[in-house]
Formats: C-alpha cells, structure tokens, sequence
C-alpha cells in the first residue's frame, strides 16, 4: 500500500512532558504525548492516524487475547549531539518485523506505514528524547489480531500501533545469569525468531524460579539436549574467550538481534575477533577453568550492553573478572553511542535523521 498523502494527526490537547522526571526514568513506565494507529480489514490495511496515547477499546473476545497473535518491535530514537534526532536501523528492524509477522500467519505491515509512521510519531514527539546519557526514546511498534471472533482462528483483522517512551537501558549494574537446563524458550521449527508475545509469557516462570534464587536472568540452551547456549533473557549473549567474541549464530531458535548485528560489524571493523559459532556449555566451562574468558554479555535493544559478572552452570557460580572501561563490550558500546548520537561518521547508513 502507498501513502497517498501525509499521515493525519489529531494532537493532544496538553503535553503530559511536564510530568516526566527526565534524570529518574524507569523503563516501561513512561509514554509520550501521541501514538500511531492503523487498521486491518476487508484484506487491506487502511490509513494511519495519530492520535493521543490512550487505552484502546476492544471486546473481550478480540482474538490476540485468546490464540497468541501478537508481534511487536523494540526500536530506539536518539538525539544527536547537534539537536538532530534519529531512529537506528529502521530497515532491519523492519525486515525482523515482517518475518515476525508471517510467522505468526499475521498482516504484514506494508513498509512505507513503518517508515513513515515512524518518523512523523518521533518528529512529533521528539522533545521526549532524552538527553541523558544511556538514555533514549524507546519505540515499540507493534501488531495485534483484532477480529471479534473466539472460534481458533487465524485473525482476518489487525490493528498497527506505535508509541513511544523515554527509557534508561534496563541494566544499570552487571548481571547473574543461570544456565537453565530443564525448561526450553524455542526449539527447531518454533517460533524462537520471532518477536511474538508467547516467546516471552513462556519464559516467564523459569526464568521468576532463577530469580528466587538470586539470579537476573537465564542463558537459554537448546531445547533437544541442552548443550549449547542460545540467547540470555530477552537479549542475545557474547562471550570473549581468549582473543574473540564468540557468540551463537541466529537461527529459527535465536533472535536475529539488531543490536547484536552492530556490534559484531563495529568489531570486524575495529579488527577484532569474531566468531559466531554454536557454543557448548562444556566449552563455556572449560573456559572458565582455564581463565580463557575475559568478558560475558548480553547485547539487545533495550539493554544495549548488559554485562555479566555470575554464570551460573549446573549449580556452579563461575565469576567474570568486574567489569572496566577497558572491557570490549564497553569500547563497543561507546562507539555505537557515538555513531547514535552524531559524535562519530555513520558509515552505514544505520542512522535515520528525521
Ligand atoms: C530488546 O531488547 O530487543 C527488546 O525488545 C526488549 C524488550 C522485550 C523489553
């Protein structure tokens, strides 16, 4: 489908920015002035229109409640250093995004809506992004089935929505995580790619039993034997053993992370090592046996860089030296930090100014 004309705004009528306490954020807790939303229906999608963030109304009998078709985005504007704003990599975000979709048998949000949906919402909304550091405008777009059916269904309406909010990354300090090895997040031939709901709801009571036990997060293994680690939470996981960050490859299982895929290309770039392989728990423990890794971390949109200072495997802690501004994954994020925010040439194309 192709915008014939811009996208229709009914502003709110007074700002809620006032209310916001910039230097305190909490993450998911804020929500700016305006949202975005388009309706799927008669098998087309129909004009986009920003209104006022609000609650929606909707029948309880609405299908994403009941059958799981839900899939959303986790994207991120900035503010660069000159006042200009940007949105990071909107063209992979949006190819994540439509494979989600087709996963989950889902209307495919046509790409013009994406972009440009987007960009009027952040342009609209841009005196939310924060200035402070580690901080942006977080933008979650996303895809609920809508048709007032209960029978098991693929839905034949949808309903696209964008808002934003002002987030701090979500790990302030560095991370325990627990090697889980009983339950499973994705297996072979799921929907372990995709950014649907039920990939997170499923992870939920594992990951609140690692949680009692003092653990933030679990490092996800294979679902058929448990041997290789796959994804940490809700983020991708690199290691750097000896000389190189190693890191699972992504697959139907393991998220093809944006950030992750930053990262790995500022390495290469910066000529470090990069090895993305299957890893084993029994090479992860070794590692730590023969002090051979240096660093562990998650990487993903929300958190950026979440390092991790406890690995717990088969009911052993095994220690990560404390975290240093000399640490890799710190050298890596400053640099993304200063490609996002203009300070650095963005040699590829990753930044969207608005
Ligand atoms: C991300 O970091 O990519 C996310 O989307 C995290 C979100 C589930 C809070």
């Amino acid at each position: 489908m192709e915008l014939t004309t811009e996208i229709k705004i009914r502003k709110a009528s007074h700002s809620r920015l006032h209310e916001i306490d910039f230097k305190h954020l909490q993450f998911g807790k804020h929500f700016s002035d305006h949202m975005l939303i388009c309706d799927f229906h008669d098998e087309q999608w129909h004009e986009p229109i920003i209104v006022p963030f609000a609650n929606l109304s909707l029948s309880p009998a609405t299908l994403a409640f009941h059958y799981g078709q839900t899939v959303f985005e986790g994207m991120k504007a900035f503010r660069m250093f000159d006042g200009r704003v940007n949105i990071f990599r909107m063209d992979k975000h949006y190819d994540r995004f439509a494979r989600s979709l087709e996963r989950m048998s889902m209307a495919v949000v046509p790409k013009e809506i994406f972009m440009e949906g987007l960009k009027t919402l952040v342009d609209l909304d841009k005196e939310w992004i924060p200035q402070e550091a580690d901080c942006a405008l977080y933008l979650r777009p996303f895809v609920i089935a809508t048709e007032n059916a209960f029978g098991v269904k693929v839905s034949s309406d949808y309903r696209f929505i964008i808002f934003t909010a002002p987030v701090p990354s979500v790990y302030s300090r560095p991370i325990k995580v627990k090697v889980e090895t009983e339950y499973i997040r994705a297996a072979k031939g799921g929907t372990g790619f995709a950014k649907c709901g039920g990939n997170y709801g499923g992870a939920f009571y594992p990951t609140q039993l690692a949680r009692q036990q003092g653990y933030d997060q679990l490092l996800w293994t294979d679902a058929a034997h448990h041997r290789f680690i796959e994804e940490s939470g809700m983020m991708n996981v690199m290691f750097v053993i000896g000389d190189t960050i190693v890191t699972p490859p992504s697959s139907d299982t393991v998220l093809d992370g944006v950030t992750k895929d930053s990262l790995l290309t500022l390495a290469t770039d910066l000529e470090f090592k990069v090895d993305e392989r299957p890893l084993s728990l029994d090479e992860l423990e070794n590692a730590f046996r023969e002090n051979s890794i240096i660093e562990a971390f998650g990487v993903g949109t929300a958190a950026v860089v979440a390092p991790i200072r406890t690995i717990n495997i088969n009911n052993t802690d095994f220690h990560l030296p404390e975290h240093s501004h000399e640490n890799l994954s710190h050298k890596l994020k400053q640099r993304l930090e200063r490609i996002r925010t203009g300070q650095e040439e963005d040699l590829y194309n990753w930044c969207h100014v608005v």
